[in-house]
């Protein structure tokens, strides 16, 4: 486990804990000024256990915050119409300002069905291709929580993106492609790259990055062969790794071969502690901003 008191590491829990205070200074001002506490929905089909411990850390999150919850746990024999039903239902209740289905959904559901159906203006995860759209026209509503943590990791560290070489691993419509869009708006001026599982030569690409970003999905696959020195360097993978030595039988891993790259990095974000908690904390800041647009 790294000492998150180096100075090399851009610390998550920190981080993540001004945007929580921010967000609960905000939440405290917006209720003693006459307004209910923000509403999120949230929305659980089947019996995925990383789903259910991700929903309730998000119902925790809120609680700490004042942001008021309540989740729909859907059989996993749930119909896509009966999924649907139930999001009109929501989207049409005053009293909830944002809705979250959580992914992925079971396989006799069609993912983009349900997030297309998704009030565009209760989307907090920000995937409705209407909130999609804003992002890459450069006026957006709901940023998707990993990506905007992301940038407010970089911001609060005081590491400006302008005139870098980004190259993003990994072209998810969750995390690569908003990612990209982000890092190219004029008020972040990078030069981005995105790779996918196709790049010919991903090294020949990593090692040009003044900013990596690792968002493939696969544990410990950057190593330091593929890092610039001095770069700084994101690791957005959370991936559980047989471990019979911990006690839960595995433990996490990045896409980082963190000891491997951290010597050659300038900063980097470790995980668990890193980008994660960073994901968790925006999507308290989208629920806010959901109440306030409710309420205009
Ligand atoms: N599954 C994995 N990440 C996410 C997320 O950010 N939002 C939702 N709704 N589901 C997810």
């Amino acid at each position: 486990m790294p000492d998150s008191s180096e100075s090399d590491l851009i610390d998550g829990r920190t981080l993540s804990q001004a945007v929580r205070d921010d967000v609960q200074s905000e939440i405290e001002a917006w209720t003693s000024d006459d307004h209910r506490p923000p509403f999120l929905s949230a929305v659980l089909v089947g019996d995925n256990p990383a789903s259910e411990a991700y929903v309730r850390g998000k119902e925790k999150d809120a609680a700490e915050v004042g942001i008021e919850t309540e989740t729909h746990h859907l059989d996993a024999d749930t119909s896509q119409e009966g999924l649907l039903d139930l999001v009109y239902d929501l989207n049409a209740d005053p009293s909830v300002d944002g809705i979250l289905v959580q992914l992925p959904l079971t396989d006799n559901i069609n993912e983009q069905t349900i997030i297309d159906a998704v009030d565009p203006s209760k989307d907090v995860d920000g995937f409705h291709p209407e909130n999609l759209g804003r992002l890459m026209r450069g006026n957006p509503r709901y940023i998707p929580a990993t990506p905007y943590g992301i940038m407010e990791m970089l911001s609060r560290s005081d590491i400006d993106p302008e005139g870098m070489d980004a190259v993003i691993v990994g072209r998810s419509n969750i995390v690569g492609k908003p990612l990209a869009n982000l890092l190219l708006r004029r008020t972040a001026n990078a030069t981005v790259t995105v790779c996918h599982s196709r790049t010919r030569d991903l090294a020949a690409h990593t090692r040009r990055a003044d900013l990596l970003v690792a968002a493939a999905g696969q544990a410990a696959f950057i190593d330091g062969t593929m890092v610039k020195e001095g770069a700084v360097v994101i690791d957005v993978g959370i991936n559980r790794v047989e471990d019979s030595s911990a006690d839960r039988g595995y433990r996490l891993v990045g896409d980082v071969d963190s000891e491997d790259v951290r010597p050659r990095a300038a900063r980097i974000t470790p995980v668990p502690g890193g980008v994660g908690l960073m994901t968790r904390a925006m999507l308290l800041k989208n629920t806010l901003t959901a109440a306030r647009l409710r309420a205009t």
